[in-house]
């Protein structure tokens, strides 16, 4: 597809589903990459048929093209195929049966071990290690790295779904993968093909005046982008039948009380326990 003629087509249904209309009267640079990022959307309902033979090496293989903080590679990622295995981190994530269904489960994992392992191999001490951007970059490092295999996966026609429940308790997670010291689960990824009734339909975003900022932050778009995107989201939630959450009443629900965490707030001596000082 030539980026300089797009088809406009196209690209206004695809406008209009991220944010409905306001952006669609302008002709944006266009093409088959940016087609797929802008049709993402989770899918929570797997058939059982298999992924094609390599899918795994190649997911993996677009994930290692992220970019990665330094070239360090702080990050790893696991097949986990156990159905038991399976099971449990289900249960981790709050009885999530997508993590079950889906034919391809991985974790990806903020892992230092690997860099810790060379350090003492050349006996050396890798003092950066025990700080908090240690492990801020090795949960970049993971994410960069995920966001690739989803990516390649959309190109392929499957579907995907982050896990991020899977931080309801990084301590049973790291013992049922037998992590070592040092390697933590930031979250899981189901890949697979929708069940007809998951395919869903794009989930809308705020309006772009409201995250993109020039020179200065401002605040001036935001309570009419809230409250268009609310109207938005409330139709969407409907349409999928989802109770009809408002994005203001979403956030409020996911942020206003602690138990909504389901066990997060703990994470901290949780990592620190795991061998992330956290410094
Ligand atoms: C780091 C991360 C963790 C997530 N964890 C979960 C999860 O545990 N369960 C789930 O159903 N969706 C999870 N999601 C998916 C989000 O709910 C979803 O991306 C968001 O609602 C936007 O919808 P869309 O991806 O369909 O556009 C997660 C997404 C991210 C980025």
């Amino acid at each position: 597809m030539n980026a300089i003629d797009p088809p406009v087509t196209a690209q206004a249904q695809a406008l209009a589903a991220r944010y409905g209309t306001e952006l669609t009267s302008r002709q944006l640079p266009w093409n088959d990459v940016i087609a797929s990022l802008l049709n993402h959307r989770s899918v929570r309902g797997y058939v059982s048929d298999p992924v094609p033979p390599g899918t795994l090496e190649i997911l993996v293989a677009a994930a290692q093209s992220a970019a990665t903080s330094s070239n360090l590679q702080t990050w790893s990622v696991m097949e986990v195929t156990d159905p038991e295995k399976r099971k449990m981190l289900a249960e981790v994530a709050s009885g999530q049966q997508h993590i079950i269904e889906c034919p391809l489960f991985l974790v990806f994992v903020a892992d230092l071990s690997r860099n810790a392992r060379l350090g003492e191999a050349e006996g050396t001490t890798l003092e950066v290690l025990p700080y908090l951007d240690a492990f801020l970059v090795s949960s970049i490092d993971a994410a960069m790295a995920a966001q690739n295999a989803v990516i390649a996966a959309e190109s392929l026609g499957l579907s995907t779904v982050y896990i991020g429940a899977l931080r309801n308790n990084v301590t049973r997670v790291a013992e049922l993968l037998e992590l070592p010291s040092g390697a933590g689960a930031v979250f899981g990824l189901c890949v697979g093909y929708p069940k007809p009734e998951s395919a869903g339909e794009v989930k809308p975003r705020l309006p772009q005046e409201v995250v993109l900022h020039r020179d200065r932050y401002s605040t001036a778009a935001e309570a009419a982008g809230r409250a268009a995107y609310d109207k938005r989201l409330e139709a969407f939630s409907r349409r999928n039948e989802m109770a009809a959450y408002t994005w203001t009443q979403r956030v409020i629900g996911r942020m206003a009380k602690l138990n909504a965490l389901t066990g997060r707030d703990r994470m901290k001596a949780a990592f620190r326990a795991l061998g992330f000082p956290l410094r």
